[in-house]
C-alpha cells in the first residue's frame, strides 16, 4: 500500500471518492518546498540530540538535498498518499530505504508539520505582497510629482465639492496603501514563530530541542503553548484580512479609474495594453483588467469570510477542517500577488486629462467655500451667516456681484456692494488656483505642501 500510516490501525482500503475527498495534494503543492525543509531541519536536529543514527541521517539528508536540488518525483503528489507529509514520507522509505524512512517522523506530527509549512510559504508569499506594494506606492509617488499643480475637482457624495490636485488624490491612495505596508509587516511578525516539535498537540518525551529547528528554518522563537502551536490558524485570519484591506483598497481606486475613464468624466485614458473592446460596439474601449481586479477584491474578502467562518467552529486542539482552511489562503495571496503588478502598471502608464481636470475643477461651484471663507475674512461675518448668503446665491443661480450681494442683503441686511466688494474680487477669489495657493492647514493640496508630501511619501516609502 502506499499510504504508509494506515497500516497499523485501520482495515481495508478507501474508495477513490474518499481518497480524493480528504486529500489536501494539491493545494499541498504550495508547501512542498517547505515541508523539504522542515524535514531537513527535523532530521538535523535528531542527529544533533542523538536521537537518529548518523547512516540513516545521512541517507535521509541526501535523499531530501536530490529532491531539492532536482525537484519532487511525481510519485509523492499520488492522492493515496493524503498529504504532501505522507507523500514525502512514503517517497523517502522509497528512496532511502524503510528503516531510515521511518525515522524521520521521531517527535513530531503532521499537525505541527503542517503549520510549520504554512508559517513559511505564509512568509515568502507575504514578502512577496509586500514587495508589489512598494511598486505600486512607487508609481502613485512618481504619477503624484509629476502632477502637484495639476487642478481638479475632488467629489464628497460623488458631487463636486472643491478644488484640489491630482497629487492629493494619488498620495491618498499612497496612504492607504503604507497602512496596508504596516499591516502586512504586523502579519509578518505573528507569522514567523515556530509551531514545530509540538508533535499532535501536547509535546514529547524525546529530547528534542525545538530552539534549534525554529533557528534553522528563520523563525523568530518557538510558539510557546504546543497546544496553541498546532491548532492556531489566527495567522491565517490576520493575513486574511490584511489582504482582504488591502484589495479593498485596491478596488476603490479600481472603481475610481473606471468611473474617470468614463465619457462622462474623461479625467484619464488608460493604456491599450490594460483594456478590450466590444464583439459588436466597434468603438469601445473598456477599462476590463479593473473591473476583474475589482471582482478579485470580493473574491478575497470572500477567502477572509470562509476562513474566519471555519476558524470559528473549532474546539482545541487540531481538527481536519484546517486542512480546507489552506487554499483559502493560498488563493487569496494568488488574487492579490496578481493584481498588486498590473495596477502599479496601470497607473504609470495611464494619461491623465489635465485640461478636463482644469475645467472641471471650478464646475458645480466648486470655489463657493472659499467664497463664504472670504466673505468671513474680508468683512468679519460669522461662517454660518457667510455659508448661507452664498448658499442662497447659488440657489438663485450664480457667485456674480449682483447676486451674492442680493443674498446677503435678505438674509443679512448687509450691502456687501456698500462694503466694497467688486465683481473682479470675486472672479480673483474664486480661481482654483489662487484658492489651492491659499491652503495653509497640514495635509491640504497647497502645491507647496504636495512636494513636501511627495518628498514625506518617498522617505517613508525607503524606510518601508
Ligand atoms: N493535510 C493535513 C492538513 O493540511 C495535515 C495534518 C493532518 N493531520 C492529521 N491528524 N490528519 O491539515
Amino acid at each position: 500500500a502506499k499510504d504508509q500510516i494506515r497500516n497499523g490501525r485501520l482495515e481495508g482500503g478507501r474508495s477513490a471518492l474518499v481518497e480524493q475527498y480528504l486529500s489536501s495534494m494539491e493545494a499541498d503543492r504550495e508547501i512542498a518546498d517547505s515541508d523539504i525543509r522542515v524535514d531537513i531541519a527535523h532530521i538535523l536536529m535528531l542527529r544533533k540530540q542523538d536521537l537518529i543514527d548518523a547512516v540513516s541521517a545521512k541517507k535521509l539528508l541526501t535523499t531530501l538535498l536530490g529532491y531539492m536540488e532536482n525537484g519532487l518525483p511525481a510519485d509523492v503528489f499520488d492522492m493515496t498518499r493524503e498529504d504532501i507529509h505522507a507523500g514525502i514520507e512514503a517517497q523517502l522509505m522509497a528512496d532511502a530505504g524503510s528503516d531510515a524512512g521511518g525515522r524521520m517522523h521521531l517527535g513530531r506530527s503532521r499537525n505541527d508539520e503542517v503549520a510549520t509549512c504554512l508559517r513559511m510559504r505564509t512568509r515568502e508569499l507575504l514578502i512577496d505582497t509586500l514587495t508589489a506594494l512598494f511598486e505600486l506606492r512607487q508609481s502613485l509617488i512618481s504619477r503624484a510629482e509629476e502632477h502637484t499643480t495639476t487642478i481638479m475637482p475632488g467629489f464628497t457624495h460623488l458631487q463636486h465639492a472643491q478644488p484640489t490636485t491630482l497629487a492629493h488624490y494619488l498620495l491618498a491612495y499612497e496612504s492607504l496603501f503604507a497602512r496596508d505596508t504596516a499591516r502586512l509587516f504586523d502579519a509578518y511578525t505573528r507569522v514567523n514563530i515556530s509551531p514545530l516539535g509540538s508533535a499532535a498537540f501536547a509535546g514529547t518525551g524525546f529530547a528534542i530541542d525545538r530552539n534549534l529547528t525554529a533557528a534553522y528554518l528563520g523563525f523568530a522563537n518557538p510558539m510557546e503553548n504546543s497546544m496553541d502551536a498546532v491548532a492556531n490558524r489566527d495567522f491565517i485570519a490576520e493575513t486574511l484580512s490584511s489582504l482582504a484591506i488591502l484589495m479593498t483598497n485596491i478596488s476603490r481606486i479600481c472603481e475610481e479609474l473606471i468611473l474617470w475613464s468614463t465619457s462622462f468624466v474623461r479625467f484619464v485614458d488608460l493604456n491599450d495594453a490594460y483594456c478590450s473592446t466590444s464583439s459588436i460596439m466597434p468603438q469601445k474601449k473598456n477599462p476590463d483588467t479593473l473591473e476583474i481586479m475589482r471582482a478579485k477584491s470580493a473574491a478575497v474578502i470572500g477567502e477572509l469570510t470562509a476562513a474566519l467562518t471555519l476558524i470559528k467552529s473549532l474546539p482545541m486542539s487540531y481538527n481536519r477542517d484546517l486542512q480546507d482552511l489552506n487554499p483559502h489562503l493560498w488563493n487569496a495571496f494568488r488574487q492579490t500577488n496578481m493584481s498588486l503588478p498590473l495596477l502599479a502598471e496601470i497607473i504609470s502608464t495611464a494619461e491623465f486629462n489635465v485640461p478636463v481636470m482644469k475645467k472641471q475643477a471650478s464646475a458645480g461651484n466648486t470655489t463657493a467655500t472659499e467664497l463664504a471663507d472670504f466673505l468671513v475674512r474680508e468683512y468679519g461675518i460669522p461662517f454660518r451667516t457667510a455659508h448661507n448668503i452664498v448658499g442662497r446665491a447659488v440657489k438663485l443661480g450664480s457667485l456674480e456681484l449682483d447676486v451674492v450681494d442680493a443674498a446677503a442683503k435678505d438674509l443679512a441686511s448687509i450691502s456687501l456692494k456698500e462694503k466694497g466688494l467688486t465683481e473682479e474680487t470675486i472672479k480673483k477669489v474664486l480661481h482654483p488656483a489662487t484658492i489651492l495657493r491659499q491652503k495653509q492647514s497640514f495635509g491640504s493640496p497647497n502645491p507647496k505642501m504636495m512636494k513636501k508630501a511627495v518628498k514625506v511619501a518617498d522617505i517613508r516609502l525607503v524606510q518601508d
